[in-house]
Protein backbone atom coordinates (compact mmCIF):
# COMPACT_ATOMS: atom_id res chain seq x y z
CA UNK A 1 0.00 0.00 0.00
CA UNK A 2 1.34 3.31 -0.59
CA UNK A 3 -0.46 6.53 0.81
CA UNK A 4 -1.68 8.92 -2.40
CA UNK A 5 -4.33 11.54 -3.36
CA UNK A 6 -7.21 11.80 -5.50
CA UNK A 7 -9.14 14.72 -7.03
CA UNK A 8 -12.70 14.67 -7.17
CA UNK A 9 -15.65 16.46 -7.99
CA UNK A 10 -18.00 17.31 -4.71
CA UNK A 11 -20.60 19.71 -6.18
CA UNK A 12 -21.86 20.51 -9.52
CA UNK A 13 -20.46 24.02 -9.97
CA UNK A 14 -23.08 26.54 -10.87
CA UNK A 15 -21.67 28.76 -13.37
CA UNK A 16 -18.02 29.49 -12.87
CA UNK A 17 -16.05 26.43 -11.29
CA UNK A 18 -14.60 26.87 -8.24
CA UNK A 19 -11.59 25.66 -6.30
CA UNK A 20 -14.22 24.50 -3.41
CA UNK A 21 -16.36 22.55 -5.91
CA UNK A 22 -13.34 19.96 -5.86
CA UNK A 23 -11.68 18.06 -2.83
CA UNK A 24 -8.32 16.31 -2.21
CA UNK A 25 -9.07 12.97 -0.95
CA UNK A 26 -6.56 10.85 0.63
CA UNK A 27 -6.88 7.03 -0.12
CA UNK A 28 -4.42 4.04 -0.04
CA UNK A 29 -3.18 2.58 -3.20
CA UNK A 30 -2.73 -1.14 -3.49
CA UNK A 31 0.57 -2.26 -4.75
CA UNK A 32 0.88 -4.20 -8.20
CA UNK A 33 -0.67 -7.60 -8.60
CA UNK A 34 0.18 -9.98 -11.48
CA UNK A 35 0.14 -8.53 -14.17
CA UNK A 36 -0.39 -4.97 -13.07
CA UNK A 37 1.86 -1.99 -12.77
CA UNK A 38 1.80 0.93 -10.22
CA UNK A 39 2.34 4.49 -11.79
CA UNK A 40 3.05 7.65 -10.33
CA UNK A 41 1.78 11.30 -11.79
CA UNK A 42 4.20 13.87 -12.99
CA UNK A 43 1.74 16.06 -14.53
CA UNK A 44 -1.40 16.39 -14.54
CA UNK A 45 -3.05 18.14 -17.68
CA UNK A 46 -5.95 20.54 -16.95
CA UNK A 47 -8.56 21.07 -20.08
CA UNK A 48 -11.27 23.17 -21.02
CA UNK A 49 -13.56 20.13 -22.12
CA UNK A 50 -13.32 19.41 -18.51
CA UNK A 51 -15.88 21.71 -17.88
CA UNK A 52 -18.81 20.98 -19.64
CA UNK A 53 -18.39 17.30 -18.35
CA UNK A 54 -18.43 18.70 -14.57
CA UNK A 55 -22.61 19.20 -15.25
CA UNK A 56 -23.27 15.47 -16.25
CA UNK A 57 -20.99 13.00 -16.88
CA UNK A 58 -17.93 12.98 -14.33
CA UNK A 59 -19.47 11.51 -11.18
CA UNK A 60 -19.62 13.10 -7.95
CA UNK A 61 -16.81 11.97 -5.26
CA UNK A 62 -14.57 10.11 -8.08
CA UNK A 63 -11.54 10.60 -9.28
CA UNK A 64 -12.13 13.59 -12.40
CA UNK A 65 -11.54 12.49 -15.85
CA UNK A 66 -8.19 13.29 -16.90
CA UNK A 67 -4.76 12.62 -18.82
CA UNK A 68 -1.66 12.98 -17.69
CA UNK A 69 2.19 11.93 -17.62
CA UNK A 70 3.25 9.23 -15.19
CA UNK A 71 6.18 7.25 -14.26
CA UNK A 72 5.70 3.01 -13.52
CA UNK A 73 7.31 2.84 -9.79
CA UNK A 74 6.22 -1.33 -9.73
CA UNK A 75 6.07 -3.57 -12.59
CA UNK A 76 4.26 -7.10 -11.96
CA UNK A 77 3.86 -6.78 -16.28
CA UNK A 78 5.84 -7.83 -18.88
CA UNK A 79 5.52 -4.80 -21.18
CA UNK A 80 6.56 -2.05 -18.47
CA UNK A 81 9.50 -1.64 -16.32
CA UNK A 82 10.15 -0.04 -13.38
CA UNK A 83 11.01 4.27 -14.72
CA UNK A 84 9.08 3.43 -17.88
CA UNK A 85 6.99 6.47 -18.97
CA UNK A 86 3.19 6.66 -20.26
CA UNK A 87 0.72 8.85 -21.25
CA UNK A 88 -2.47 7.62 -19.49
CA UNK A 89 -6.26 8.72 -19.15
CA UNK A 90 -6.89 7.60 -15.95
CA UNK A 91 -7.53 10.66 -14.34
CA UNK A 92 -6.50 13.11 -11.74
CA UNK A 93 -4.49 10.69 -8.79
CA UNK A 94 -1.52 10.69 -7.72
CA UNK A 95 -1.13 7.00 -7.30
CA UNK A 96 -2.71 4.44 -9.62
CA UNK A 97 -2.70 0.69 -10.62
CA UNK A 98 -2.75 -0.36 -13.92
CA UNK A 99 -3.46 -3.60 -16.24
CA UNK A 100 -1.58 -1.44 -18.90
CA UNK A 101 -4.61 -1.30 -20.89
CA UNK A 102 -4.97 2.51 -22.27
CA UNK A 103 -1.38 3.21 -21.32
CA UNK A 104 0.67 4.60 -24.09
CA UNK A 105 4.97 4.21 -23.37
CA UNK A 106 6.11 7.55 -24.08
CA UNK A 107 10.25 7.91 -24.98
CA UNK A 108 10.96 11.69 -25.05
CA UNK A 109 13.55 13.43 -27.04
CA UNK A 110 16.35 14.06 -24.43
CA UNK A 111 16.41 17.72 -26.11
CA UNK A 112 13.47 18.29 -25.02
CA UNK A 113 11.59 18.96 -21.88
CA UNK A 114 9.11 16.31 -20.67
CA UNK A 115 6.01 18.89 -20.34
CA UNK A 116 6.14 19.50 -24.39
CA UNK A 117 4.78 15.82 -24.25
CA UNK A 118 1.65 17.61 -22.50
CA UNK A 119 1.20 20.48 -24.99
CA UNK A 120 3.01 20.95 -28.13
CA UNK A 121 3.83 17.09 -29.05
CA UNK A 122 0.61 16.31 -27.19
CA UNK A 123 -2.89 16.50 -27.31
CA UNK A 124 -3.36 20.37 -27.73
CA UNK A 125 -0.86 20.24 -30.38
CA UNK A 126 -2.44 17.42 -32.71
CA UNK A 127 -5.63 19.25 -32.08
CA UNK A 128 -3.73 22.17 -33.41
CA UNK A 129 -1.91 20.78 -36.05
CA UNK A 130 -5.02 18.51 -37.30
CA UNK A 131 -7.43 21.36 -37.02
CA UNK A 132 -5.63 23.59 -39.10
CA UNK A 133 -3.91 21.81 -41.73
CA UNK A 134 -7.09 19.05 -42.39
CA UNK A 135 -10.45 20.45 -41.24
CA UNK A 136 -8.85 24.60 -42.15
CA UNK A 137 -7.14 22.77 -45.23
CA UNK A 138 -4.71 25.81 -45.15
CA UNK A 139 -3.00 27.40 -47.73
CA UNK A 140 0.49 28.70 -47.96
CA UNK A 141 0.23 33.02 -47.61
CA UNK A 142 -3.46 32.62 -46.57
CA UNK A 143 -5.04 35.54 -44.23
CA UNK A 144 -5.60 33.45 -40.54
CA UNK A 145 -7.79 34.50 -37.48
CA UNK A 146 -7.06 32.28 -34.19
CA UNK A 147 -8.64 33.11 -30.99
CA UNK A 148 -7.68 32.44 -27.70
CA UNK A 149 -4.27 32.76 -29.00
CA UNK A 150 -2.43 32.62 -26.18
CA UNK A 151 -3.45 29.26 -25.07
CA UNK A 152 -2.35 25.89 -25.14
CA UNK A 153 -4.10 25.03 -28.92
CA UNK A 154 -4.02 28.94 -29.88
CA UNK A 155 -0.36 29.47 -29.67
CA UNK A 156 0.52 26.71 -31.89
CA UNK A 157 -2.13 27.15 -34.28
CA UNK A 158 -0.65 30.67 -34.73
CA UNK A 159 2.89 29.93 -35.32
CA UNK A 160 2.13 26.77 -37.46
CA UNK A 161 0.44 29.22 -39.74
CA UNK A 162 3.44 31.89 -40.01
CA UNK A 163 5.28 28.68 -40.37
CA UNK A 164 2.90 28.18 -43.53
CA UNK A 165 4.22 31.82 -44.80
CA UNK A 166 -0.01 33.46 -43.64
CA UNK A 167 -0.81 36.76 -42.60
CA UNK A 168 -1.34 35.81 -39.09
CA UNK A 169 -3.70 37.90 -36.07
CA UNK A 170 -5.19 36.45 -32.66
CA UNK A 171 -7.19 37.55 -29.71
CA UNK A 172 -5.99 37.34 -26.40
CA UNK A 173 -7.31 38.44 -23.05
CA UNK A 174 -4.22 40.20 -21.85
CA UNK A 175 -1.24 42.46 -22.29
CA UNK A 176 1.39 40.28 -21.58
CA UNK A 177 0.08 37.26 -23.37
CA UNK A 178 -0.07 39.99 -26.45
CA UNK A 179 2.91 41.29 -26.04
CA UNK A 180 4.74 37.35 -26.50
CA UNK A 181 2.23 36.93 -29.38
CA UNK A 182 3.61 39.77 -31.45
CA UNK A 183 7.48 40.02 -29.87
CA UNK A 184 8.58 36.18 -29.62
CA UNK A 185 5.70 34.30 -31.74
CA UNK A 186 6.11 36.89 -34.56
CA UNK A 187 1.89 37.46 -35.01
CA UNK A 188 1.35 40.28 -36.94
CA UNK A 189 -1.84 41.53 -35.07
CA UNK A 190 -2.75 40.59 -32.07
CA UNK A 191 -6.31 41.93 -30.30
CA UNK A 192 -6.79 42.30 -26.61
CA UNK A 193 -10.24 41.23 -26.55
CA UNK A 194 -10.61 42.76 -23.14
CA UNK A 195 -9.64 46.47 -24.14
CA UNK A 196 -10.47 46.55 -27.74
CA UNK A 197 -14.00 46.66 -29.72
CA UNK A 198 -13.68 43.15 -31.50
CA UNK A 199 -15.02 44.58 -35.07
CA UNK A 200 -13.22 47.65 -35.23
CA UNK A 201 -9.95 45.79 -34.15
CA UNK A 202 -10.26 43.21 -36.43
CA UNK A 203 -10.56 45.06 -39.42
CA UNK A 204 -7.55 46.81 -38.46
CA UNK A 205 -5.73 43.22 -37.85
CA UNK A 206 -7.24 41.69 -40.50
CA UNK A 207 -7.29 44.35 -43.64
CA UNK A 208 -7.46 41.72 -46.21
CA UNK A 209 -10.57 39.66 -44.63
CA UNK A 210 -10.05 36.19 -43.21
CA UNK A 211 -9.34 32.81 -45.37
CA UNK A 212 -9.15 30.97 -41.82
CA UNK A 213 -10.45 31.16 -38.38
CA UNK A 214 -9.15 28.82 -36.31
CA UNK A 215 -12.57 28.85 -33.85
CA UNK A 216 -11.18 28.41 -29.81
CA UNK A 217 -14.15 30.97 -27.99
CA UNK A 218 -17.79 31.25 -29.79
CA UNK A 219 -19.99 33.61 -28.66
CA UNK A 220 -19.56 37.29 -29.48
CA UNK A 221 -15.88 36.56 -31.59
CA UNK A 222 -17.51 34.47 -33.88
CA UNK A 223 -19.82 37.02 -34.33
CA UNK A 224 -17.36 39.44 -34.97
CA UNK A 225 -15.37 37.41 -37.06
CA UNK A 226 -18.13 35.96 -39.46
CA UNK A 227 -19.00 39.26 -41.57
CA UNK A 228 -14.96 39.37 -41.83
CA UNK A 229 -14.74 35.88 -43.76
CA UNK A 230 -13.39 35.99 -47.43
CA UNK A 231 -14.98 33.79 -49.97
CA UNK A 232 -14.98 30.11 -49.34
CA UNK A 233 -13.48 30.04 -45.99
CA UNK A 234 -13.16 27.80 -43.37
CA UNK A 235 -13.87 27.84 -39.85
CA UNK A 236 -12.31 25.17 -38.00
CA UNK A 237 -14.54 24.33 -34.70
CA UNK A 238 -12.07 23.85 -32.37
CA UNK A 239 -13.49 24.58 -29.23
CA UNK A 240 -16.23 27.25 -27.62
CA UNK A 241 -14.84 28.26 -24.19
CA UNK A 242 -16.66 30.92 -23.74
CA UNK A 243 -19.98 29.26 -23.80
CA UNK A 244 -18.60 26.25 -21.62
CA UNK A 245 -20.16 28.02 -18.03
CA UNK A 246 -23.12 28.31 -19.11
CA UNK A 247 -23.41 31.89 -21.23
CA UNK A 248 -24.79 31.93 -24.52
CA UNK A 249 -24.01 35.01 -25.87
CA UNK A 250 -26.06 34.95 -29.01
CA UNK A 251 -24.17 35.24 -32.35
CA UNK A 252 -26.08 36.88 -35.21
CA UNK A 253 -24.02 37.02 -37.94
CA UNK A 254 -23.93 33.58 -39.18
CA UNK A 255 -26.15 34.20 -42.62
CA UNK A 256 -22.67 35.80 -43.49
CA UNK A 257 -21.44 32.60 -44.02
CA UNK A 258 -24.33 32.16 -47.07
CA UNK A 259 -22.52 34.79 -49.88
CA UNK A 260 -18.99 33.94 -48.89
CA UNK A 261 -19.68 30.28 -48.81
CA UNK A 262 -17.78 29.44 -45.72
CA UNK A 263 -17.69 26.06 -44.46
CA UNK A 264 -17.73 25.99 -40.76
CA UNK A 265 -16.69 21.83 -39.12
CA UNK A 266 -16.29 20.78 -35.92
CA UNK A 267 -13.80 18.10 -35.14
CA UNK A 268 -11.76 16.50 -32.12
CA UNK A 269 -8.48 16.12 -31.27
CA UNK A 270 -8.65 12.32 -32.34
CA UNK A 271 -9.75 12.53 -35.37
CA UNK A 272 -6.03 12.44 -36.56
CA UNK A 273 -4.36 9.27 -35.97
CA UNK A 274 -3.60 9.09 -39.63
CA UNK A 275 -1.55 12.26 -39.27
CA UNK A 276 0.21 11.36 -36.40
CA UNK A 277 3.88 9.98 -37.55
CA UNK A 278 4.16 13.49 -39.57
CA UNK A 279 3.17 15.70 -36.67
CA UNK A 280 5.11 13.69 -34.38
CA UNK A 281 8.27 14.74 -37.04
CA UNK A 282 6.92 18.10 -38.01
CA UNK A 283 6.37 19.32 -34.35
CA UNK A 284 9.47 17.94 -32.87
CA UNK A 285 11.64 19.24 -35.60
CA UNK A 286 10.16 22.75 -34.99
CA UNK A 287 10.70 23.12 -31.79
CA UNK A 288 13.95 22.43 -31.74
CA UNK A 289 14.74 24.49 -34.56
CA UNK A 290 13.09 27.29 -32.45
CA UNK A 291 10.32 27.90 -35.42
CA UNK A 292 7.70 26.65 -32.28
CA UNK A 293 8.01 28.97 -29.17
CA UNK A 294 5.37 27.73 -26.19
CA UNK A 295 4.62 28.90 -22.48
CA UNK A 296 3.83 26.87 -19.78
CA UNK A 297 2.29 28.00 -16.60
CA UNK A 298 2.70 25.27 -14.26
CA UNK A 299 1.63 24.95 -10.65
CA UNK A 300 4.06 22.67 -8.37
CA UNK A 301 1.70 20.19 -6.21
CA UNK A 302 -0.94 17.57 -7.30
CA UNK A 303 -3.39 19.43 -4.49
CA UNK A 304 -3.44 22.37 -6.79
CA UNK A 305 -5.16 21.05 -10.00
CA UNK A 306 -8.62 21.85 -9.02
CA UNK A 307 -6.97 26.33 -8.50
CA UNK A 308 -5.12 24.96 -12.05
CA UNK A 309 -8.75 24.07 -13.62
CA UNK A 310 -10.29 27.31 -12.44
CA UNK A 311 -7.18 28.90 -13.83
CA UNK A 312 -8.17 27.99 -17.31
CA UNK A 313 -11.38 29.65 -17.02
CA UNK A 314 -9.74 33.34 -15.43
CA UNK A 315 -7.39 33.76 -18.55
CA UNK A 316 -4.40 32.98 -15.71
CA UNK A 317 -2.70 31.08 -18.37
CA UNK A 318 -0.24 31.74 -20.89
CA UNK A 319 0.53 28.78 -22.90
CA UNK A 320 -0.58 25.27 -21.31
CA UNK A 321 -1.57 25.18 -17.92
CA UNK A 322 0.10 21.90 -16.21
CA UNK A 323 -0.14 20.56 -13.01
CA UNK A 324 3.78 19.14 -11.58
CA UNK A 325 2.72 16.19 -9.49
CA UNK A 326 6.44 14.95 -8.89
CA UNK A 327 9.78 15.43 -10.45
N1 LIG B 1 -11.68 19.82 -30.30
C1 LIG B 1 -10.73 19.32 -29.52
O1 LIG B 1 -10.40 18.12 -29.55
C2 LIG B 1 -10.03 20.24 -28.57
C3 LIG B 1 -8.83 19.83 -27.93
C4 LIG B 1 -8.19 20.76 -27.10
C5 LIG B 1 -8.76 22.01 -26.88
N2 LIG B 1 -9.93 22.33 -27.49
C6 LIG B 1 -10.53 23.66 -27.33
O2 LIG B 1 -9.57 24.63 -27.69
C7 LIG B 1 -9.76 25.81 -26.92
C8 LIG B 1 -8.44 26.16 -26.24
O3 LIG B 1 -8.08 25.08 -25.38
P1 LIG B 1 -6.63 25.04 -24.68
O4 LIG B 1 -6.50 23.70 -24.06
O5 LIG B 1 -5.61 25.52 -25.62
O6 LIG B 1 -6.82 26.10 -23.51
P2 LIG B 1 -6.02 27.48 -23.36
O7 LIG B 1 -6.34 28.34 -24.52
O8 LIG B 1 -4.60 27.17 -23.07
O9 LIG B 1 -6.65 28.06 -22.03
C9 LIG B 1 -7.94 28.58 -21.99
C10 LIG B 1 -7.93 30.09 -22.35
O10 LIG B 1 -9.22 30.44 -22.83
C11 LIG B 1 -9.42 31.82 -22.64
N3 LIG B 1 -10.78 32.01 -22.08
C12 LIG B 1 -11.25 31.52 -20.92
N4 LIG B 1 -12.54 31.90 -20.75
C13 LIG B 1 -12.85 32.66 -21.83
C14 LIG B 1 -14.04 33.36 -22.24
N5 LIG B 1 -15.16 33.34 -21.51
N6 LIG B 1 -14.01 34.06 -23.41
C15 LIG B 1 -12.88 34.07 -24.16
N7 LIG B 1 -11.74 33.44 -23.82
C16 LIG B 1 -11.74 32.74 -22.68
C17 LIG B 1 -8.35 32.30 -21.66
O11 LIG B 1 -7.37 33.02 -22.41
P3 LIG B 1 -7.52 34.56 -22.86
O12 LIG B 1 -8.78 35.07 -22.23
O13 LIG B 1 -6.30 35.23 -22.37
O14 LIG B 1 -7.59 34.48 -24.35
C18 LIG B 1 -7.73 31.01 -21.16
O15 LIG B 1 -6.38 31.17 -20.81
C19 LIG B 1 -10.91 25.52 -25.97
O16 LIG B 1 -12.11 26.00 -26.53
C20 LIG B 1 -10.93 24.01 -25.91
O17 LIG B 1 -12.20 23.50 -25.56
C21 LIG B 1 -10.57 21.47 -28.32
Amino acid sequence: MTQSRQIHLVRRPQGMPRADDFAVVPVETPDAAEGQVQLQALFVSVDPYMRPRLDADQPLDAPMLGSGIARVVQSRHADFKEGDLVRHFSGMQERFVSDGRGLQKLTPDPALPLSVYMHALGGTGITAYGGLLEVGALKDGEQVFVSTAGGAVGSVVAQIAKIKGCRVAGSTGSDDKAAWLRDVAGLDAVINYHKQPLASALREAMPNGIDVYFENVGGEQLDAVLPRMNVRGRIPVCGMISTYNGERAGVKNLSSMIYSRVRMEGFVASDFPHLNAQFQTDMTGWLKSGQIKYQETILDGFERAPEALVGLFEGKNAGKMLVRAAE
